[in-house]
């Protein structure tokens, strides 16, 4: 091969390195730049969630192949993909199919399903996946429910409901310590969040919920729990556009949420980055090692939406995401929180 050929190779690749970030070897986090699966294709899982079981995450999330603009949210399934070290994801492909055979099903392509949200049930053995299921205008805001005796799916879907009677959008749920787990969401035309305790079978909303956040147009929920102290991180409510991002604490899940502060620092965080929460994702091994997941979102071509994945910081009690244009999990071996 003649060198001006070789040259070209390696232009190829470092014009492709640039765009795509990673390769099939990268052991990096590249925060917005296109993260492609095993096959080689952009990863669909936007609006996600990410499950640890069996030594294996699984990563949900909205699948927007082929949604070219904001006019067509129109639900095209919710996809998996697995992955034993974060950096590297293998397409499970669709978990959750849309009906197409009914135009009065919640799953029917024209209507929006957004957000989902997988948890392992112990007590039955079973995956259950929630998820935001609504119709284009966004009016009828349920949530929805799904089963499957694998991670990898098929799920299949059994309803959808306005927990106690309210409205749902934006949501996520969480499995504590003690085995219970919560769903969190926005209510009352949006601006007021509601969190709800799950039946133990967790395909319910029991009596038991509360007002959170009250008034201030909070959405995109993302929680975790550290040292015993519940962290929920939201955006305010600006439809596909940034926002600052605000977190709120509470020493228990029904007990007193107080709003603190946006948890982004530095250069971009008046918008998080150009992204909206969706999950934080606790490191199985590693103590006190969480990742901020972020939708960056493309209005005009959604299935060109980016994501943000930083490592979160503490400060005390306080948190702190900061923009990182590369990093990798040995990024937590150095703090000693
Ligand atoms: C903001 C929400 O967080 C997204 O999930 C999506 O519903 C958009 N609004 C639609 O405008």
């Amino acid at each position: 091969m003649s060198f001006k050929n070789i040259s070209l190779i390696y232009i190829f690749l470092l014009l492709f390195g640039q765009v795509s970030g990673q390769t099939k070897s990268s052991k990096s986090f590249y925060p917005g730049k296109t993260w492609n699966d095993n096959m080689g294709k952009p990863i669909q899982a936007h609006g996600g969630g990410v499950m640890y079981y069996n030594r294996v995450y699984y990563w949900y999330g909205e699948n927007k192949d082929t949604v070219t603009s904001n006019q067509n949210t129109g639900f095209k399934g919710i996809s998996c993909y697995s992955s034993k070290d974060l950096y590297h994801w293998k397409n499970e492909g669709i978990v959750l199919n849309p009906v197409k055979s009914d135009s009065k099903h919640d799953l029917y392509p024209g209507n929006i399903v957004e957000r989902p949200k997988v948890l392992y049930n112990e007590k039955n053995k079973q995956f259950v996946m929630w998820m935001h299921v609504d119709q284009q205008g966004y009016k009828y805001a349920r949530q929805g429910v799904a089963i499957s005796k694998n991670p990898t799916g098929p799920f299949e879907y059994i309803n959808s409901v306005r927990p106690n009677g309210f409205e749902s959008r934006d949501m996520t749920i969480f499995k504590d310590d003690d085995e219970k787990a919560y769903a969190i969401y926005s209510s009352e035309n949006n601006k007021t969040l509601h969190l709800s305790l799950l039946t133990d079978d967790y395909l319910e909303h029991s009596a038991t919920y509360k007002r959170i956040m009250i008034d201030m147009s909070r959405e995109a929920p993302a929680i975790f729990k550290s040292r015993g102290k519940y962290f929920l991180i939201t955006s305010y409510c600006t439809g596909w556009s940034p926002n600052p991002a605000l977190y709120a604490i509470a020493d228990s899940m029904m007990g007193n949420w107080k709003e603190i502060e946006n948890p982004c620092k530095g250069e971009g965080a008046e918008t998080t980055f150009g992204a909206q929460s969706t999950f934080v994702l606790p490191i199985e091994g590693r103590n006190e090692s969480f990742i901020f997941m972020a939708d960056k979102w493309n209005p005009k071509n959604l299935s060109d939406s980016r994501y943000i994945w930083l490592p979160i910081q503490f400060n005390g009690n306080k948190l702190h995401i900061k923009w990182v244009e590369e990093w990798s999990l040995d990024f937590f071996k150095r703090f000693n929180w």
